[in-house]
């Protein structure tokens, strides 16, 4: 079972996410985790999910999740909601070990991701964390803690260094071809 399960995830990180077809590729990706309507997983987004459960990893409508991207669903949870972005090479994780632990114990935690939440590129989210509805991580950012709506957080560790503005009003709509 742990070779096959294994073998499975080898076979969409090493091929149906280097599949440049738009809708072939979202076939496979709707085989290994829930995406919601009119949303958009690109090429070269990675999954690291050793379960079979869709649930693990769980995108909402109008979404956008770019290229180097990592989700991490192998035992706690991602939650995305409506109209997030994800830009590229952002890495989300649910799990990790315990510094202080004398058997290099694993913790883990979910992490939820509330509607019109923009986290730009190479921004880090450790497990346990929540982004509050149309907050902002900052490029380069590593998020430790939860960030409330309609901030702009940024640094290491993230930390509060704005308010949004906007409205939230806008529907994200955007799946270009041949996008790497
Ligand atoms: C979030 C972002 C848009 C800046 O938002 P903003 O509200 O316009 O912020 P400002 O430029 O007015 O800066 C506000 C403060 O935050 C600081 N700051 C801005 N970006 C920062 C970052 N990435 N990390 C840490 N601090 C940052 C500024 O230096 C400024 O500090 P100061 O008040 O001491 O001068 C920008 O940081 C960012 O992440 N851009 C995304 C780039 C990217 O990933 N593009 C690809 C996807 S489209």
């Amino acid at each position: 079972m742990t070779f096959l399960v294994h073998f499975r995830l080898y076979l969409f990180n090493a091929f149906f996410t280097k599949i440049p077809f738009n809708f072939l590729r979202m076939f496979f990706v709707r085989r290994y985790i829930t995406v919601g309507k009119n949303s958009f997983v690109s090429m070269n987004v990675k999954l690291l999910n050793l379960q079979l459960s869709k649930s693990q990893i769980c995108i909402g409508d109008n979404c956008i999740i770019n290229p180097g991207v990592l989700l991490d669903g192998r035992i706690d949870k991602i939650i995305i909601g409506n109209n997030v972005d994800i830009s590229r090479d952002v890495y989300i994780y649910t799990a990790q070990h315990d510094p202080h632990s004398d058997n290099h114990e694993v913790k883990t935690g979910n992490v939820i991701i509330e509607d019109h939440v923009w986290v730009a590129s190479r921004v880090t989210i450790l497990p346990n964390v929540t982004l509050g509805r149309g907050c902002v991580i900052a490029c380069g950012a590593i998020v430790t803690k939860d960030v409330k709506s309609l901030a702009i957080a940024g640094g290491i560790p993230a930390k509060q260094i704005g308010d949004r503005k906007s409205n939230l009003s806008y529907t994200i709509n955007y799946q270009p071809p041949f996008y790497t």
